[in-house]
């Protein structure tokens, strides 16, 4: 089938050499031309697992070329199905349509009469009804009749996004203005080698199960982090209570990790745009507003460990291992390790990370004035007082931490994905605090310290066995303790 993808972000690029990977043959416009000349030397405006070599593979097949929209109107013509796949974010943590719109008015004329228009960027709900008279409108100008318009909301993940396209849980095709449903028909058509179900909704329906999906899966990661902070205050094991929970297939074990929290471009964004637009219309979302709360708190709390690791912040060496918002990704979009490198400067500590991506690095340094980048794991942690892991990158459960124990000044270590073992670290002479997996400070084995200044907690790093002493907890903590049955 012949195809046109309208914009080559992340998505754009993701869905056009998917597309041509089965078969299809496809242009991709862009309207940057710096992205365009990059596209055309063959390298990537930003990393993903495999992308490269999909879109090297279909340049060569001639299946995949890449166009100016100037240079593109025949192939748009051409084209069987346009999908736009344009930025609707509006780089200040709200929407904005204004692109999507720009697009539509310079494409939807030189469509061809039996085209189908498919938007594959993620909408705002208020917009999505106002879609068809749009599209509807930009034909009558231009003397010519109406097209079928569907939405295709896409739920890749950054790093596994090929494996997302080519092999989905589900694709969701909504219906915005297909009266005699040709453009159903033909989208089924261009996906039928994904063998994956697809599901046939109102557009607005399409739209919202998007949207509903990140939005479950940020309260999935957020309730993970409140349960961790039972866990912390109980002296549970969280990770070992998830495996647990996970058994029962109406939870399932995904999402579940605690940590520093959800970034990246769709999570963090999407809960607080609709907890903002649904304010603005006066529905309130107190589970998505505390969704919200817990995941900022989650970057306070890594800030709070990490300063109560060491003697005294002001001055201390505090080295952070990874910067992206997840692994296998150059992606700092509302990367947590941002705004606590952030906090951590202005509490004066001396900030030096290092991560697997130096390109990544070093933007994360233009974007945190004072941040300061290391080569290398090893350059990174001499001489730190404490060390922090915000991504977990595989090569960080790597580390040798007894020889890394002889370079570093103070034995600290905060994980903020649960990553490491506790027992490892533990064993190599550091302290270890992780979220939910209580802590074991190295110097004093099996001494507790306050957790958040209150509950104190330690765990027995061979065995994971929780004890709390008497002497240390407070009276509030006592009765907490003695609840559980643990006052010993
Ligand atoms: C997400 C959705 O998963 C995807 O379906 C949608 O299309 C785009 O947004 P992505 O942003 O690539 O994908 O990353 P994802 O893998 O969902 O992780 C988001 C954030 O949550 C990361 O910062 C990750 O570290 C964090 N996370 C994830 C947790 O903190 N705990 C977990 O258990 C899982």
């Amino acid at each position: 089938m012949r195809v046109s993808v309208i914009g080559l972000g992340y998505v754009g690029l993701v869905t056009s050499a998917g597309l041509a990977e089965w078969g299809h043959d496809v242009v991709g416009v862009e309207a940057s031309e710096a992205r365009l000349s990059l596209l055309r030397e063959g390298r990537l405006p930003f990393y993903e697992p495999g992308l490269d070599e999909l879109v090297g593979r279909h340049g060569g097949t001639g299946r995949l070329r890449f166009a100016s929209p100037a240079e593109a109107e025949e192939e748009i013509n051409a084209s069987e199905i346009v999908f736009i796949a344009v930025g609707t974010h509006d780089g200040n943590g709200g929407w904005q349509t204004d692109t999507a719109c720009a697009a539509l008015e310079s494409i939807v004329p030189h469509m061809a009469d039996d085209a189908t228009l498919v938007i594959r960027s993620t909408l705002p709900p208020e917009f999505v009804d106002t879609l068809a008279g749009i599209v509807r409108e930009h034909r009558r100008d231009h003397g010519k009749g109406a097209i079928p318009v569907l939405l295709n909301p896409e739920f890749t993940r950054e790093a596994r996004a090929i494996q997302d396209f080519m092999h989905p849980d589900r694709i969701v095709l909504g219906v915005i203005d297909d009266p005699e449903q040709i453009g159903v028909e033909r989208t089924q058509r261009l996906y039928e080698q994904a063998e994956a179900p697809i599901v046939v909704l109102r557009g607005l329906d399409a739209a919202f199960s998007k949207l509903g999906a990140n939005l479950f899966l940020a309260t999935k990661i957020s309730f993970a982090n409140e349960l961790a902070a039972l866990c912390d205050a109980y002296g549970a094991q969280v990770d070992q209570v998830v495996s647990a929970m996970a058994y029962d297939t109406r939870i399932g074990g995904a999402f579940l990790r605690p940590g520093v929290g959800f970034g990246g471009s769709c999570l963090p964004h999407q809960v607080s745009m609709t907890v903002k637009a649904a304010m603005e219309i006066g529905i309130p979302t107190p589970l998505l507003a505390a969704v919200d709360h817990i995941n900022h708190r989650q970057r306070d709390q890594f800030v709070e460990r990490i300063t109560e690791s060491v003697t005294d912040i002001e001055g201390a060496k505090v080295a952070l291992l990874g910067l992206t918002f997840k692994p296998h990704t150059d992606d700092l979009r509302d990367a947590p390790s941002l705004t606590i490198a952030d906090a951590l400067l202005k509490r004066g500590a001396r900030v030096v990370a290092y991560d697997p991506m130096a390109d990544a690095a070093e933007r994360a340094a233009e974007l945190v004035p004072g941040l300061e980048i290391a080569a290398s794991v090893s350059d990174a942690i001499a001489d730190a007082d404490a060390i922090g892991l915000i991504t977990e990158w595989p090569e960080f459960s790597e580390i040798d931490w007894t020889s890394a124990r002889g370079s570093v000044r103070g034995a600290a270590i905060v994980d903020g994905r649960n990553a490491l073992s506790p027992d490892r670290v533990a064993e190599a002479g550091f302290s270890y605090r992780g979220f939910g997996r209580g802590y074991a400070p190295a110097s004093e084995a099996g001494v507790l310290q306050p957790e958040n200044g209150r509950t104190p907690i330690a765990i027995q790093p061979d065995v994971g066995a929780v004890s709390l002493p008497a002497t240390a907890i407070p009276a509030q903590s006592m009765r907490l303790a003695e609840r559980v049955g643990r006052s010993d």
